[in-house]
This record gives C-alpha cells, structure tokens and sequence, in this order.
C-alpha cells in the first residue's frame, strides 16, 4: 500500500512539493489550501501527468482536513512568503496564527504522523508546531538545512568545477541571516575545502549562501524561492519513506545537544521511518559554536516574541 502524505499550502513550495512526491510514485497526495477551486485544480492537473511520468499514485486538491485522516507525514507550507525588503521574520505573527489552526487540524485526523513544516520563519515556526501539536520531538521536524545546504554545495561546485555530488557540506543553526555553513566539515573528494579555496574566496560563497534566499526574491519580485525548496522538502521525505536512515541537516528540537536546550535549530539529524532517529553531534571549532550559539539566540528571541502574543 503506498503512503499517505498531506501538504498544506498548494502555493509554490506547497504545489512542486505535491508534484515531485507524485511523481516519485510512493505515496498518495492530499493538498490543502484555503483558495477555492486551487488546490482541487492543481491536484488534477498533476494528476493527469500520471500516465506521461508513469506514476499510478493518487492526487487529490480539497479545502478542508476530512480527506487528510490517516496520513503518514504531514508537511506544512501554509503561510505567506517573502517578498522584496522582507526578512523571514517579518512573516512571524501572520503565519505563527495560520501554522497553529492548520497543524491542530491536520494533526487531530493524523495523530501518528510525522510532521515537516516548511513556513518561514522556520525555526520559530516548527517549535509553534511542536507546541500545539504536543507531538514527540522524533516527529516533528522542519525544512531548511537541506536547501541551505545545497545552495552552499552549488557555488562551491561552480566555483570548483566539479560536479555537486563531490561536494560534503552542512549549513546549521537557524534559517536566517545567522545561519551557519560549517567550513570544517565541507570537503570536495574528501579534501578539505580550505586547501582548495583562498579565504576570500570561501568567506564570499558563505555570504552567499547566507543571502541565498534574498537572491532569489529579488530576482522574483513576486515571492521566494520554490524549486530547490521542494526538493529539500523530498529528500527529507525519501528518507522517511523509504526508511533511508539519511543524516540530514534539519531543524530539530534540542534538549542539551550543542548546548541548546528547548529551542528548534538546524543540526544533522537521522531520519528514518519513524522520523528523528538520532541528532549527530559534529565537533564545532569554538568560532562555529559561537555562530551556532548566536543564530539559537535569534530563534530564541521570535518564539519569546510568538510566547507574549499568544
Ligand atoms: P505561496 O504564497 O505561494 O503559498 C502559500 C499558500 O498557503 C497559499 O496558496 C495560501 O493560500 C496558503 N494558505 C494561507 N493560509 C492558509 C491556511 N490557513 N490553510 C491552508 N493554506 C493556506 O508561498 P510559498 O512560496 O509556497 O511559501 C510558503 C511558505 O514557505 C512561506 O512562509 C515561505 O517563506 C516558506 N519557505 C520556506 C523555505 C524553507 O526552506 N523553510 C523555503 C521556501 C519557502
Ligand atoms: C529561502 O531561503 C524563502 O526561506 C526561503 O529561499
């Protein structure tokens, strides 16, 4: 029998996260969204690709939560984006209020779900889901490292001239301008980056990769990035579908490790069937823990900020 996954929010993150997970074949598709007529119209266009991808899963667009029960995994994207001159934060008070109505929905006709929220602001936004939903930290995680993480990989890889695939690397910390690419443990064919690149070098594609988001609202204009969004949001799938076992970086709910207790936060964790199977602790220099430790403190300053309006 193949899974059940619901996403919510058939926006451009939520829509090509639908897509990519039809077109896998290993789940069933329910898509959620408040716009009448979308989510229903978007679920059968893709549907009707099925016979062209040879994918023989199900699609299916609604507004409301009953074709949702059961579910297997839950992923959120509900909310609303960034636009030019936003940061993340600014989405906070808006989308904290729709993250909580669709998670005590969604979560009350699958309590056994593994959850993955994607709206922004991350950190502060799965820790909103964490606490409404009263769900174990092992099933509820959220999206950032991954796309962090490759954007981190792409300009080295162009950088370097070698293909993506031969570049390690891990982005942690908060999903924001404090976050973290951790330069030593980013090799290419097992070398550590510092003996291929001068400093400079390095120091610019870090700043990139911090800007990564902002780069593409400003090309869009219109909103953020989606595409290698979604497919962040699929390799964190893939691993918990096909019970992978990948480390990954995802924002997880610490309790003591990297010194942060009570906070959600990037790290590489281990997903599996059952979700967070296990956060790796990586030996940090003292620098990166202090970076880590600077970009916990600005997560910690949105959930007091979700704490005093709710
Ligand atoms: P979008 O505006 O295209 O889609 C959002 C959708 O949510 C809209 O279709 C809207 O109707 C729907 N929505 C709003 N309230 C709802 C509710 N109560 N119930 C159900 N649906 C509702 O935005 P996009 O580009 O898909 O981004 C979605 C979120 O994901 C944003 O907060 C964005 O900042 C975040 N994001 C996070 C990333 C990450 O790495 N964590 C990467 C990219 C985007
Ligand atoms: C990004 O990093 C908007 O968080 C989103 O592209």
């Amino acid at each position: 029998m193949l899974k059940k996954i619901t996403v919510i929010g058939a926006g451009q993150v939520g829509a090509t996260t639908a897509q990519r997970v039809f077109e896998r074949g290993y789940a069933d598709v329910v898509l959620v969204d408040i716009v009448e007529g979308m989510p229903q119209g978007k679920a059968l266009d893709i549907l009707e690709s099925g016979p062209v991808v040879g994918s023989d899963a199900n699609i299916i667009g609604t507004n409301g939560y009953d074709e949702t029960e059961g579910s297997d995994i839950v992923v959120i994207t509900s909310g609303i984006a960034r636009k030019p001159g936003m940061s993340r934060d600014d989405l906070l008070l808006t989308n904290m209020k729709i993250i909580g109505d669709v998670t005590k929905e969604a979560t009350k006709r699958s309590p056994d779900s593994i959850v993955i929220v994607v709206t922004n602001p991350l950190d502060a936004m799965v820790q909103h889901a964490f606490e409404v939903s009263g769900f174990p930290r092992e099933r509820i995680i959220g999206q950032s490292g991954v796309l962090d993480t490759a954007r981190f990989r792409t300009f080295l890889a162009q950088e370097l001239g070698v293909s993506v695939r031969d570049v390690q690397a891990y982005v942690l910390g908060g999903h924001g301008d404090t976050m973290v690419p951790i330069v030593g443990y980013t090799t290419v064919g097992g070398r550590p980056i510092s003996e291929l690149l001068p400093k400079d070098r390095l120091d610019s594609i870090v700043q990139r990769t911090r800007d990564g988001g902002g780069e593409i609202v400003a090309l869009l204009k219109t909103g953020s990035a989606y595409y290698a969004p979604s497919a962040g949001v699929v390799e964190m799938l893939d691993s918990i579908v096909l019970d992978q076992h990948r480390i990954l970086p995802c924002s997880a709910y610490l309790q003591g490790e990297y010194g942060v207790n009570g906070y959600f936060a990037g790290v590489p964790v281990k997903l599996g069937s059952s979700g967070l199977e296990e956060i790796i602790e990586i030996n940090l220099s003292s620098d990166e823990q202090a970076m880590l430790q600077k970009s916990v403190d600005a997560v910690e300053e949105l959930v007091e900020i979700m704490h005093k309006s709710s």
